[in-house]
């Protein structure tokens, strides 16, 4: 189809991250005739978007979020998420689709999108959205002491059922008789096990807190990342299994512990992402700059998979011997200094 991106989308599941790459449609979509337009989305995607033309600027958002922070924990690891980065996303025989790089994916990028719909609502740039007045933490009443309860918590449940309805759609349409889908629906339900936290603030004379005022908010999308990648390193191998009627995925092994809702699954192994397979969509790890004395990820003997590295000069030029002047400026030096720069063969 000649609407897709580079690489055949009809095998890409989280499509609606393509939004990402598409100028801002704050302009353009004002009407829902523009929904038509839009790359990469499933026929039903493309019924929600003329439903809620409004909420489309915060699905992007949300791809954008999701693509930032994947790149971000995988910033020194040999996969480094870069295949979001043309959106070349799944080639048609992609080695990813299956793996755990995929599960990390779609549970971020799931979680992007409920974020980003959840912060647009409690800005209140969104009609059908407001922020939620009810939900008090648990344990707390309203009747403690020097509490009170504000008015305006992050309404989590709206952007969840919008991520839900939205980002699930092409995998429910495809059926989940397919272990892909299956696969790919549980990676978005964890994704979005993202928790409210409380926040409060203090009021009376200097600081003293007599009366606290409280309200819950999302934690910062770094902390859903973190959490996620740690997800990401344990992740369950499984399989698909009959059970009466139904098709499930159980561990592949029986020494695996049993996974929760909130954890990652996946269906086969990864590879090790360190040759170039542009049919595959790995880029490979030749030219990536290492880290010599590090024993981790980063490392050039981990990252350059053995093949050795390439040590070259470079220069930095950085502000020093920085004065202050009388009133008021500072002035600083250039210094350049040499450092080496490893990369990978
Ligand atoms: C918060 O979201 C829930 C679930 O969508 C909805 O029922 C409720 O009305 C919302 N609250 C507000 C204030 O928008
Ligand atoms: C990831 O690695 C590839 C080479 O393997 C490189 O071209 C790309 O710039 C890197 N992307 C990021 C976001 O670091
Ligand atoms: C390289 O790794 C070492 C050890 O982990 C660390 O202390 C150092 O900051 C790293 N250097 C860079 C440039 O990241």
């Amino acid at each position: 189809d000649g609407d897709c991106p580079a690489v055949c989308c009809a095998d890409f599941s989280a499509a609606h991250l393509y939004l990402a790459k598409q100028p801002s449609l704050r302009g353009t979509l004002r009407d829902s005739s523009a929904c038509e337009g839009l790359k990469g989305l499933a026929e039903e995607q493309v019924r929600i978007c003329q439903r809620q033309v409004e909420a489309m600027d915060s699905v992007k958002h949300g791809a954008e979020l999701a693509i930032e922070e994947c790149q971000h924990q995988f910033h020194n690891r040999r996969w480094n998420c870069s295949t979001l980065q043309g959106l070349q996303v799944f080639a048609p025989n992609e080695t990813l689709p299956r793996t755990r790089e995929s599960a990390f994916i779609h549970a971020i990028s799931s979680a992007g999108v409920a974020f980003a719909v959840t912060r647009a609502c409690s800005r209140g740039e969104l009609e059908k959205c407001g922020c939620d007045p009810a939900s008090l933490p648990h344990g707390l009443s309203l009747s403690s002491p020097g509490f009170q309860w504000s008015g305006c918590s992050d309404n989590l449940s709206y952007g969840i059922a919008f991520s839900q309805a939205f980002v699930d759609n092409p995998e429910r349409s495809r059926g989940v008789s397919s272990s892909r889908a299956l696969m790919n629906l549980h990676n978005n339900e964890a994704g979005r096990k993202v928790r409210l936290v409380p926040r409060c603030k203090c009021h009376g004379v200097s600081g003293s807190c007599e009366v606290r005022t409280c309200w819950k908010v999302m934690p910062p999308f770094h902390k859903v990342g973190n959490v996620l990648k740690e997800k990401f390193e344990g992740a369950t191998e499984v399989h698909p299994k009959r059970v009466g009627s139904r098709k499930l995925l159980v561990p592949k092994s029986s020494r695996f512990k049993p996974y929760t809702a909130h954890d990652l699954v996946y269906l086969v192994a990864s590879p090790d992402f360190c040759d170039r397979d542009p049919h595959s969509g790995v880029f490979g790890t030749s030219g990536r700059q290492c880290n010599r004395t590090s024993h981790g990820m980063d490392g050039c003997e981990l990252l350059c998979c053995g093949r050795g590295f390439h040590t070259a000069q470079a220069e930095v030029v950085e502000r020093c011997s920085c004065k202050f002047h009388w009133c008021c400026s500072v002035k600083c030096k250039q210094c350049r200094h040499l450092v080496e720069v490893h990369t990978c063969r």
